[in-house]
């Protein structure tokens, strides 16, 4: 009969294919069951959990200058962005962002940031209108220093409740007395901003620190 290997001269060729094959089962068979196995854990994780597809957000945190093909999937993934429930409570942007405050306008009055407590955009590029966070009424901790931010610290005066504030080294300009309605504030900062008025008005803040 014909020989298959030299080294297993004596082993006819059937019995060769017939040991291949059943190897060849063997190991098929044992890969697949992990592989599965493999593929279940990942997707039953509970922190493989994944928030629903966020347009608005989306389209806002682009206007902030992120870079679309860099925004995972799910949002709340990004490293700058932070969610309970699946909503945006915190935002805390790098430096090189050059975007507009637009982004945070409510479009068609609807606005993905309304939970949003934690806003950090400081030393970034980011222009653009104060008022455009007028709504954003659950804002704890602000932070615009050096920024090129501009328009009138009036905008603030509904958000109550503020706890730090950060304006120094941009272009808001206004009277200061309308802080005077914020009395969460414990921390301000204003110098080199455009704010002027009687210190006077701010006597309201007693929690200042
Ligand atoms: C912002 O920066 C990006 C990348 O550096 C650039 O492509 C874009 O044109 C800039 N946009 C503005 C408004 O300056
Ligand atoms: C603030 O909310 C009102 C009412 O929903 C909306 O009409 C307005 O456009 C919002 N303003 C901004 C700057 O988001
Ligand atoms: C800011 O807004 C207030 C109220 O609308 C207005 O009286 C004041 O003149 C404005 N200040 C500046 C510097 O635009």
């Amino acid at each position: 009969s014909e020989q298959c290997f030299p080294f297993y001269r004596t082993v006819p060729c059937d019995a060769m294919r017939g040991l291949l094959l059943a190897w060849c089962a063997l190991l098929v068979g044992g890969a697949r069951p992990s592989m599965q196995a493999n593929s279940l854990n990942a997707d039953t994780r509970p922190n493989a959990f994944r928030c629903p597809n966020n347009e608005l957000a989306r389209t806002a945190l682009q206007k902030l200058g992120l870079e679309s093909d860099k925004l995972p999937e799910d949002l709340c993934t990004h490293p700058s962005v932070g969610c309970e429930d699946c909503r945006v409570v915190r935002l805390e942007l790098k430096a090189w962002l050059n975007g507009t405050m637009e982004a945070f306008q409510a479009v068609d009055s609807v606005s993905p940031f309304t939970a949003l407590r934690r806003l950090s955009l400081k030393g970034s590029a980011l222009s653009g209108d104060l008022r455009s966070l007028v709504n954003l009424t659950a804002l704890e901790v602000m932070d615009l220093s050096g920024t090129a931010v501009s328009g009138n610290i009036t905008s603030l005066s509904g958000l109550r409740k503020l706890i730090s504030l950060q304006l120094k080294k941009t272009q808001v300009e206004g009277d200061v007395g309308s802080l005077s309605p914020l009395t969460a504030l414990r921390w301000l900062t204003l110098a080199k901003s455009g704010v002027s008025g009687d210190v006077q008005s701010l006597a309201t803040l007693t929690a200042l620190e």
